[in-house]
């Protein structure tokens, strides 16, 4: 059943996240009262969809510039004219595709983002979905006594392993731009229990992708530990999967969702545009310190 609010309707997907958007027009110039629903919408449901929009990328940047600054990727190349703006292209002939693997992006900064806004221009004809996983219902599935010691870990991120020659994220694919970080990834360290800023709600903060080791631990004695964390948080009933058409976009929170673009349509072509959301600087100072620290 749809609920509407002032503006939207709003469907939820699944039981743990996730939420269709209906009743706005993404390339308008919106209302801050519509831009506060569907802020609103995003924290409550923590990734939303919407249907049947025609973008163009300055109107993308526009809609997510209302949210907060555009990231612009330290290693995948933005569009000419457009850096804030990623194209995710799969070619046919590409055997790798971008974001293939369970992870919240940008956790390897000192500032990671806080949303990202996929737009899907070319869809396959089958296969392609994206799955979605919440960190804050894996959180609350955790015992008190695990979450108890979690709650004074920090972990370390890195983009070394993804991005480096060899790593996932920086194959060679044929309309994609991405230069290998080499050494020149840094680490940061984030708590491995994130509060989330807007709804106080707590989640897991480590990823596969990017997360490391914990803070003040070596890897071998981090392995088990963040290894079970890793399979507990994808767990199925924390997930809710989203089947593109051209003109879909998908919202994600990072700072409570993982997600995963499935590969499963070799032969096929997939063309997305992303944009990404950095936090404000006033909402860095309301949570009271830095996201990170340089180690
Ligand atoms: C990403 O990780 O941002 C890519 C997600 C997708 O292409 O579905």
């Amino acid at each position: 059943m749809a609920v509407k609010t002032q503006s939207l309707t709003i469907r939820r997907v699944a039981g743990a996240l996730g939420a269709e958007i209906g009743g706005v027009d993404l390339s308008a110039d919106l209302s801050d009262a519509v831009i506060a629903e569907i802020r609103q919408a995003l924290v409550e449901h923590q990734v939303i969809f919407f249907r049947d929009q025609a973008l163009t990328p300055a109107q993308q940047v526009r809609f997510g510039a209302r949210f907060g600054p555009l990231n612009i990727h330290p290693y995948v190349a933005g569009m000419a004219g457009h850096p804030e703006v990623m194209e995710i292209i799969k070619e046919p002939e590409d055997r790798t595709n971008f974001g293939g693997g369970w992870h919240s992006d940008m956790s390897f900064l000192e500032t990671p983002a806080i949303g990202s806004i996929l737009y899907g221009l070319e869809i396959p004809e089958y296969g392609g979905d994206t799955l979605f996983a919440s960190q804050a219902a894996a959180y609350d599935a955790l015992s008190p006594g695990l979450k108890a010691t979690l709650e004074g870990l920090r972990a370390v991120h890195s983009a070394g392993r993804e991005y480096s020659a060899g790593g996932h994220s920086a194959q060679k694919r044929k309309s994609m731009s991405v230069v290998e970080a080499e050494g020149a990834a840094g680490e940061f360290v984030h708590p491995v229990v994130l509060t989330h800023p807007e709804s106080g709600r707590k989640a897991l903060y480590v990823n596969p992708a990017f997360t490391m080791r914990f803070e003040g631990w070596s890897r071998r004695e981090s392995k088990p530990l963040l290894d079970f964390l890793f399979e507990h948080a994808r767990y199925e009933a924390f997930t809710c999967r989203f089947a593109w058409a051209p003109g879909s976009v998908a919202f994600w929170d990072n700072r409570q969702v993982w997600h995963f673009a499935l590969n499963d349509y070799p032969g096929q072509r997939r063309h997305m545009r992303r944009v990404t959301v950095d936090p404000r600087p006033s909402e860095l100072a309301r949570a009271g310190a830095k996201a990170a620290t340089a180690i």
